[in-house]
């Protein structure tokens, strides 16, 4: 569990002092958590192959409280771990040594929503899964949706810039968040939360901390644009024969969904013979090496209905597909969800996980799975492949009874070079947090990677916000 098996040095940064706890407290009366069970939780990241020793906890409510305590980490250079969810696949949520851990739990008021631009604005330590709810009462649903959807907040999808199962159609949170507030490493509160549209003064600052994963500042607020919520939805689950075959009725679907195709997401056989195995679910359609689950939200259900038959039956009678079912109603389509979303589920109860998040050509998504198997052989317990086909992005994972350096050396730099050579990135939607920061070079060239460390500079002078994370430590 420990980071033993990644080199690195802790920084040199203070080591929280009484007084230091005394000074939140003043800040924070009854939300600084110094007992080792409480913090126990915090220190492991969700797959548990990370632990930090932190020894504090701090819950602050208001943006006014992050400040402060920036302000008092910044003078007295501790260093500090935002923590949303905790459902980070890449360790960049807990702290690799005593870092003061900052979690956005207790920030969990939704500022406003206008029911006529569908503009939500909340602080960053919102549920996702609240926030779906608080909208869908408005008529109107999130614009993001992933499996980690019951514990992550919305401050942390940001900061991961999160993709999920509502990309294809709603798109980057880089195009739906409108606006932020931001605490700064020295404790400054910059206000960018507009509820804009259209914006174009000066540079668009928000984007720098999308997706900076808490290394540039603490995001505390966020204005989101919600979309309506859609009449209609339809779900098909389907087995396709190959992976062109899967390839083949993703073009089908484009062409005959059109607009109202709003997700399109594959998993492999070994995918559903674990959520079978070890999450009892069950199969509905014949078994086939391939599976993938299609989406549609649109306004007229008689009419989405009648398309997405007409494209069923065109792909069961080219044999591009060899079974499928159909859902309409609530529980049937959350049925066939939970199949693919509960894959990362799964896979954590079949041993130790090397995950890996890459974006390809989709022609060639699949053929790096393939390339494994056969490289691993029974070294591994199961190589599988799932992912956001629509957004040509791959989730491959393999597991083993524990970690094992020999799987890690043939995986890596492996699968990063195989990723670079096909252009694709090493980090599709996951970030690079603790695990990854050091394969940023793969995707993003030497001036790009040189740049990124001169604006972490520039922002967080001291290095406190979430060191060891995201940017290679510099020569
Ligand atoms: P945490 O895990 O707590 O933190 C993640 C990172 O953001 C850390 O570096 C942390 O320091 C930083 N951070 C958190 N809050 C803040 C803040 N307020 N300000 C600044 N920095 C902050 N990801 C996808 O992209 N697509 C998916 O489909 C998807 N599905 C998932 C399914 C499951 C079952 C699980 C467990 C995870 C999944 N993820 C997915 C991973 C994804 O990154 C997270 O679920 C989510 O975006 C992280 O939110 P969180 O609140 O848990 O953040
Ligand atoms: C998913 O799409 O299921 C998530 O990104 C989590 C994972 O990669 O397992
Ligand atoms: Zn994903």
């Amino acid at each position: 569990l420990t980071p033993e098996r990644y080199p690195v040095q802790r920084l040199p940064f203070s080591t929280v002092s009484e007084e230091d706890l005394a000074a939140f407290e003043r800040i924070i009366p009854g939300r600084v958590i110094t007992d080792p069970e409480q913090l126990e939780a915090c220190n492991v990241d969700w797959l548990r192959a990370l632990r930090g020793c932190s020894k504090v906890l701090l819950r602050p409510q208001t943006s006014e409280e992050v400040s402060q305590i920036l302000r008092h980490c910044h003078k007295r250079n501790l260093a500090v771990n935002p923590q949303g969810g905790n459902t980070g696949m890449v360790g960049g949520s807990v702290p690799v040594f005593d870092e003061v851990i900052l979690s956005t739990a207790l920030m969990n008021q939704v500022i406003s929503f206008h029911d006529v631009s569908g503009i939500l604005v909340c602080q960053a330590g919102c549920v996702l899964e609240e926030l779906s709810h608080y909208v869908q009462e408005r008529d109107f649903i999130m614009p993001l949706d992933l499996g980690a959807k019951g514990s992550c907040h919305i401050g942390g999808n940001v900061a991961t810039n999160a993709g999920g199962l509502r990309f294809l159609r709603y798109g980057s949170l880089r195009g739906t968040v409108l606006g932020l507030e931001v605490v700064l490493a020295d404790g400054t509160i910059l206000n960018c939360l507009t509820s804009l549209r259209k914006d174009n003064t000066g540079y668009d600052l928000k984007q720098l901390f999308i997706g900076s994963e808490g290394t540039l500042g603490i995001i505390t607020a966020v204005s989101i644009l919600c979309p309506p919520r859609p009449k209609a939805v339809n779900v098909a689950f389907l087995g396709c024969p190959g992976f062109t075959e899967v390839l083949q009725t993703f073009s089908t679907c484009k062409g005959m969904l059109g607009e109202i195709l709003s997700a399109f997401e594959f998993m492999d056989s070994e995918c559903m013979q674990l959520v079978g195995q070890h999450l009892h679910l069950t199969n509905p359609v014949q078994e086939s090496p391939f599976y993938v689950l299609v989406e549609t939200s649109g306004s007229c259900a008689g009419h989405d209905a009648e398309k997405l038959t007409n494209v069923l039956e065109k792909v069961l009678n080219s044999g591009l597909v060899s079974d499928g079912t159909m859902a309409t109603d609530q529980r049937k389509v959350q049925m066939l969800w939970a199949l693919r979303e509960r894959i990362t589920e799964a896979l954590s109860r079949d041993g130790y996980v090397f995950k890996y998040d890459i974006s390809l050509p989709v022609e060639r998504l699949y053929d790096l799975v393939i390339d494994l198997r056969t490289r691993l052989g029974p070294r591994a317990k199961h190589v599988v492949g799932y992912g956001h086909l629509g957004d040509g992005n791959l989730h491959l994972n393999v597991t083993a009874e524990a970690f094992s350096q020999e799987l890690l050396t043939a995986l890596e730099p492996y699968v990063y070079a195989w990723t670079a050579e096909q252009r694709g990135s090493v980090s599709a939607e996951h970030g690079l947090g603790f695990k990854k920061k050091n394969v940023l070079g793969y995707s993003k060239p030497p001036v790009a990677v040189k740049l990124m460390q001169q604006l972490k500079a520039l922002l967080d002078p001291k290095g406190i916000l979430n060191p060891y994370k995201t940017l290679p430590a510099q020569a």
